[in-house]
């Protein structure tokens, strides 16, 4: 089958035909990806900052139909349409039985550690264990997330990723209250999943912070009502709050310097959600003679911070009822043959989201 493998930190994906997977075996089943969104940490992945052992095959944030299903499978059978989840559920630890199967590391670290791909005989490990930069993959059962067939695979890939964690880092880990004052610090697809949240939760006022020129043109469209530069962005939000600072900001660069931003825009009280994924050695510098006097709430958020499945459910929901855009996210499509076009695309800061359709 088709795919697209990294050989080698920094350089670009190589199309390959011959790629195979790894058996259908016990409670695992074969996915036949149809879509699969290109996202940030893709990206970081094929430069080296998230440590994935090369060769491997990108792609996290996928949708398709199961065609295999291993022994003692019951959740999904053949022809079921399902998200990719790349945080499965173990179901047995602490995180699990205390039902915030998003912080389960149990099957992660595993999948990601074991190739689930062969190319001329060799193992090819996949992003975070999915790899949905191939036609096909093969995953735990707790990797996919059953969906209504109604669902086009486009939009359930963005879902996969970028939709369930911009939202719920607004939904769930900061619970944005009605009438309140937010800002975005990075409008990528995550970003711009997170302001179409804020949106829906009330927020009276929503500050878009990128650098793109081309991004701060389309973020109201979203629902951001003010949009600037990095360097304009503490003006902006003074202005807007009598220099009191927003109610909550959301980092979703993955860079220090874009979390301390958000930080310094936040009022005091104000919650600050870091959403975007450094590098392990990345560090925030924080004054200390300020953290408490504030009395600001620092947290992060991953994968919506909430059960996965059951919030992937709640979405499909919101954008069968037209709440959430997801449509308007997908500002590219491209053919796998073409994928390092996405990336290009990527670095430029102008795309939402490019899709790749298999
Ligand atoms: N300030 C604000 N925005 C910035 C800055 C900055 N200094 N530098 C870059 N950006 C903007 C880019 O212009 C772009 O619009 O951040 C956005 C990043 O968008 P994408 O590359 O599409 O990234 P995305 O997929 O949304 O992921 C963002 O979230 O899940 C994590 O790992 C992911 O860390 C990544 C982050
Ligand atoms: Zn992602
Ligand atoms: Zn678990």
């Amino acid at each position: 089958m088709r795919a697209a493998v990294l050989r080698e930190y920094g350089a670009p994906l190589d199309v390959v035909d011959t790629m195979e997977t790894i058996e259908t075996g016990p409670g695992r089943v074969k996915v036949r990806i149809r879509a699969t969104g290109m996202c940030h940490s893709d990206l970081s992945g094929m430069t080296g900052k998230l440590g994935v052992p090369v060769p491997f095959v990108p792609g996290h944030e996928g949708a398709g139909e199961v065609v295999e299903v291993g022994g003692g499978v019951t959740s999904v059978a053949p022809g079921d349409h399902v998200i990719v989840n790349f945080i499965p559920a173990c179901g047995e630890c602490a995180n699990c039985r205390r039902g915030d199967g998003h912080l389960c590391t149990a099957m992660m670290y595993k999948a990601a550690g074991t190739p689930n791909f062969r190319l001329d005989g060799q193992p090819v490990f996949s992003l975070i264990g999915c790899g949905t930069f191939a036609e096909e993959v093969v995953l735990p059962h707790q990797s996919v997330v059953r969906i209504d067939k109604d669902v086009p695979f486009d939009i359930a890939a963005l879902i996969g990723c970028g939709v369930t964690t911009g939202t719920g880092a607004v939904l769930n880990t900061a619970g944005v209250r009605e009438g309140s004052t937010v800002a975005i610090v990075g409008c990528g697809g995550v970003g711009i999943a997170a302001m179409m949240a804020a949106r829906l939760a009330g927020a009276s006022q929503i500050l878009a912070v990128d650098p793109s020129p081309a991004k701060r043109e389309l973020v109201t469209r979203f629902g951001a009502t003010a949009a600037v530069s990095p360097e304009d962005a503490e003006a902006a939000a003074a202005e807007l709050t009598d220099g009191q600072g927003l109610d909550y900001t959301f980092e979703v660069v993955g860079r220090p310097s874009t979390a301390e931003a958000a930080w310094k825009l936040a009022r005091r009280g104000g919650t600050v959600v870091v959403v975007g994924v450094g590098a392990r050695d990345d560090l925030l510098q924080l004054s200390l003679g300020t953290l408490a006097t504030q009395s600001k709430n620092l947290v992060g958020s991953v994968y919506g911070g909430m059960d996965v499945p059951r919030f992937m459910q709640q979405l499909v929901g919101l954008w069968r009822d037209g709440k959430l855009d997801l449509e308007a996210m997908i500002t590219r499509r491209l053919q796998l043959e073409d994928i390092n076009e996405g990336f290009d695309l990527m670095k430029t800061g102008d795309a939402i989201r490019t899709v790749v359709e298999l």
